[in-house]
């Protein structure tokens, strides 16, 4: 990536105004301008995404579904595997980072993936339920998360597979085996993601996490471009539906 197009994409994710009346005018004034450039710059900021989907046991024949799906990339995470779905939708509400999408799926010639322009909350998948779901980094961008869970919950099938991997600060007093972050991690990090319209929660682990049987959880922080020495932290979680 340029540094022209780095600038640019800086630019964008922090004095650009975000426009629009309703959350999908949001998300395009906020990404029109950089989906070329979103995949380089992300790819600095959005970690744990190779570890998730690493951690994923795949088998033929099944079907995945990527809800607030960017610009399609993590569907290239799982390599080879791919393949092996019979049905792969790659769910999002911006247009601009969908044509990216459509792109990467032409060039790629993956016939079994498919780009599908819709709300997370309410997406309804045509051939009915599904073996896997993820959201990587888009739970924190979804104003009614909630919906958004239930709405993965309700398209699993039972013993499906949901993977998360986002931005998080821990409550004050989190469960005995979690992270507890310090009051500095509890409020910074909130009020800077909150710019981009990005909200971090205590709330969304622990409710995978009462949800889902846990398969497994991992808490961690990564490096953040352009702020030196501060790491903001993040979650990977994969739970299952309970048969
Ligand atoms: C930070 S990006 C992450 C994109 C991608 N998952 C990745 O790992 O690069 C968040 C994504 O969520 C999408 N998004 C936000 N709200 C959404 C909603 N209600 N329905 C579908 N997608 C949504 C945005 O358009 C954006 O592509």
């Amino acid at each position: 990536m340029s540094t022209l197009g780095r600038l640019k994409t800086l630019y964008h994710l922090t004095l650009s105004p975000i426009r629009g009346e309703t959350h999908e005018q949001r998300l395009e004034s906020f990404y029109k301008n950089q989906a070329v450039d979103y995949d380089d710059f992300r790819e600095r900021l959005l970690h744990g995404r190779d570890e998730l989907f690493a951690a994923i046991p795949v088998t033929e024949g099944q079907n995945w579904i990527d809800l607030g799906a960017g610009t399609g990339r993590n569907a290239e995470r799982f390599g080879e595997r791919l393949q092996k779905f019979s049905s792969v939708q790659l769910v999002d509400l911006s247009p601009s980072l969908l044509e990216v999408t459509r792109q990467r799926i032409d060039q790629q010639g993956w016939p079994n993936v498919t780009a599908v322009h819709a709300d997370a909350t309410t997406f309804d998948p045509p051939d009915g339920s599904v073996d896997l779901v993820t959201f990587c980094y888009s739970l924190t961008m979804i104003p009614n998360w909630f919906a958004a869970v239930e709405n993965a919950w309700r398209m699993l099938k039972p013993g499906g597979i949901l993977g998360v991997v986002d931005f998080y600060v821990s409550h004050k007093y989190p469960d005995p085996d979690q992270i507890q972050h310090t009051w500095f991690q509890r409020t910074f990090w909130p009020t800077w993601f909150a710019m981009d319209n990005v909200f971090l929660s205590p709330d969304h682990l622990s409710i995978l996490r009462s949800r889902f049987n846990v398969i497994s959880t991992e808490e961690r922080t990564g490096k953040v471009p352009w702020i030196p020495l501060l790491a903001a932290p993040h979650y990977i979680f994969v739970g299952q539906k309970p048969k």
